[in-house]
């Protein structure tokens, strides 16, 4: 009997802006210590966009282009591209569509999808949807924020947290025993009070008042979203760990949405899984949204063997939360 179309990753690459914002340059613009950071996040150092008109499809296009050089894939053969952000360009057109036409991805259809820090493992799913129909055969999912676009740096809460930065996989049919093998999404509207965005959209478009309250901002109860992150990440991996009969032995890695080192040291105990085996990008590069997890698979490639089993984890506003097993290679 024929195997069902799986959709694996066949190819993985990132971009990351160049501007280095240390822990030392926010000590000058807020109240805060290395120290702090530090201990309370683990973040040292992230990376940042600057200069003008230049939104996150400068980082999707450079991370696009990047996988296609890589994978020797014809831009033209490109069925579909998700992109995964909650820092378009624009309102309209998609950011996806954006990156199609830079990347000359003239047979795709694109857009995008809106999971903040889920962003990327919605995405990713949803292409492996596509690839299982058997209709298409090369999904690029790209993961990209400019978080910088929406942060306040006078909040000292939020400021420290994020960065800049773009990852793209490509998933393409495979029958072989490896690629995306299973996945829980999930999400609760009611985290909507803990972590938003006041206004920019229709509920409050943008006016002079809405910018004078700095409502465009990004809004978080840390300590409450801290909570709910923690009990959810470890619910999932354990729930994807026993429904696909896998002990911690079995695991090459965990890959975790990278908000707070603290989360994903309780998250691993949790799991079982020693930190060794976690994968985390957290110190030099901050939260950069829905581009964590496709910058840690990029960071940590040259370690992964064909076969090994990954846990991917996320947690983000909405409140959204999932994991998926995927066992690596071709
Ligand atoms: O990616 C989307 C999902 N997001 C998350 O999962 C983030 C989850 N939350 C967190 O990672 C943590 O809650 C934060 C890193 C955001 C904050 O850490 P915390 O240990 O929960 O700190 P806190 O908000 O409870 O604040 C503790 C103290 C407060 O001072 P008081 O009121 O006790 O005097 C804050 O004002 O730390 C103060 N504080 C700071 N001090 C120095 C908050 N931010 C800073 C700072 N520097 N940057």
């Amino acid at each position: 009997m024929k195997k069902p179309i799986r959709a694996a990753i066949a190819g993985v690459h990132g971009h990351v802006p160049d501007y280095i914002l240390t822990n030392a340059e926010l000590e000058k613009i807020v109240d805060t210590t290395d120290e702090w950071i530090t201990t309370r996040t683990g973040i040292q150092e992230r990376r940042i966009l600057k200069g003008d008109d230049q939104g996150s499809s400068v980082m999707g296009i450079k991370a696009v282009k990047g996988l296609l050089e890589k994978t020797d894939t014809d831009p033209q053969d490109i069925d579909l591209i998700i992109c995964a952000t909650i820092t378009p360009d624009v309102l309209t057109p998609a950011t996806g569509n954006i990156i199609a036409h830079a990347v000359g991805a003239t047979h795709a259809f694109s857009y995008d999808l809106q999971a903040a820090c889920s962003g990327f493992l919605y995405a990713m799913i949803t292409g492996a949807q596509f690839i299982e129909t058997g209709k298409y055969r090369k999904v690029v999912v790209v993961g990209v924020d400019k978080m910088s676009s929406i942060v306040d740096y006078t909040d000292r809460k939020t400021c420290i947290l994020f960065g800049d930065g773009a990852g793209a996989i490509l998933l393409a049919p495979n029958e072989s025993d490896s690629g995306i093998m299973d996945s829980i999404l999930r999400s609760d509207g009611a985290g909507e009070e803990h972590l938003h965005q006041k206004a920019g959209g229709s509920r409050r478009p943008p006016s002079h008042a809405t910018i004078d309250a700095k409502e465009h901002y990004l809004y978080q109860n840390g300590q409450a979203v801290f909570k709910v992150a923690v009990l959810k990440m470890a619910e999932v991996v354990k729930e994807i760990m026993q429904r696909n009969c896998l002990s911690s032995d079995d695991i090459a890695f965990i890959v975790p949405h990278q908000a707070n080192k603290r989360i994903l040291t309780v998250v691993a105990q949790r799991a079982g899984v020693a930190m060794n085996k976690v994968m985390v990008n957290i110190d030099k590069l901050g939260n950069t949204t829905a581009a964590t997890i496709p910058l840690c698979l990029w960071q940590y490639e040259a370690q992964l063997k064909p076969g090994d089993r990954l846990i991917f984890t996320t947690f983000g506003s909405g409140f959204t939360w999932g994991s998926a097993y995927v066992v690596w290679g071709p």
